[in-house]
């Protein structure tokens, strides 16, 4: 089965999916992603993903009209793969136009999407918990916008897979404020915390998948700020997002979560979270 290509109209192959050097996607990191996931040809809180977007491409006043053909464009592309467990990579830019920081006014976007089969990660991290290490949080200050300007984040995870780790927790101020692509929540005397969906991290859909279930189960939650100190001091810590779902953390840096193995907060969510994938 093959990955799917398509830019600016059309589906292609790999060696065709080609932008201009003039795109402002290249020049600023003028530009929004998604990350979508289907499951059995079915595309996981797509309603919620085209929210993100909107709301993302509203921000940094990109107009394009109407989302609507982007739903059915990436439907269409995850039909051609037909792959049954697809990522869908989405991204919109503001175009192509002489190389200014002022944007010109009218510019077409352009729109990138592939898919690709979602790779199974290995068992023991979701069995045995997977480290991170702690990082600072080098943002800007609207992180809330899914922007394609990623390079603090991917600074970050190169750090953490040089440490043999899957994902950086950053922090600033010496708040915890998310990881370098999911969220962080941690659990302390069984109740659950994670930083609120305010400016400063991506809300992510996981993230709010992992609220809603540990709110039907009556699970204590606190969407407040909590410090570096209270995560390296708490029992549970796990991430949420749309590639690894729920992925319990049982080291940081060098230093055990807890009594070094998943907990049953963590246990929990991964199987409801998974079987809210296959419902
Ligand atoms: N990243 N925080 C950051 C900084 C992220 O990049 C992501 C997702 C998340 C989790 O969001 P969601 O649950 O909606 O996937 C949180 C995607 C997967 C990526 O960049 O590949």
């Amino acid at each position: 089965m093959p990955d799917i290509y398509y830019v600016n109209g059309r589906f292609t192959e790999p060696e065709g999916a080609v932008i201009s050097v003039e795109d402002r996607g290249f020049l600023f990191g003028d530009g929004v992603y998604e990350v979508l996931r289907a499951y059995g040809q079915h595309i996981f809180r797509i309603d919620e993903h085209f929210k993100r977007l909107s709301q993302g491409l509203e921000a940094i006043n990109i107009f394009y009209e109407p989302v609507s053909e982007l739903k059915s464009l990436i439907l269409e592309a995850l039909r051609r793969s037909g792959y049954d467990a697809a990522l869908i990579y989405l991204q919109i830019t503001r175009g192509i136009a002489k190389r200014a920081h002022v944007p010109q006014k009218g510019m077409q976007p352009t729109v990138v999407i592939m898919v690709c089969e979602a790779p199974a990660l290995p068992a023991e991290l979701f069995r045995n918990g997977a480290k991170a290490i702690l990082y600072p949080d080098l943002r800007w200050a609207k992180c809330h916008i899914k922007t394609i300007q990623l390079l603090p984040n991917t600074i970050a995870l190169t750090q953490a897979h040089a440490e043999s780790a899957v994902e950086a927790i950053m922090h600033k101020n010496g708040i915890v404020t998310e990881c370098g692509s999911s969220n962080v929540f941690i659990v302390k005397n069984k109740k659950v915390k994670t930083h609120p969906a305010d400016e400063a991290i991506l809300h992510g859909v996981s993230r709010k998948t992992v609220l809603e279930i540990l709110r039907n189960q009556e699970v204590p939650v606190l969407e407040e700020e909590f410090t570096v100190e209270e995560l390296l001091e708490c029992d549970e810590v796990f991430i949420t997002s749309t590639r690894v779902e729920v992925m319990p953390i049982t080291k940081i840096d060098d230093k055990p979560v807890g009594n070094g193995n998943p907990g049953q907060i963590t246990a929990m969510l991964m199987e409801e979270f998974r079987r809210l994938t296959v419902g």
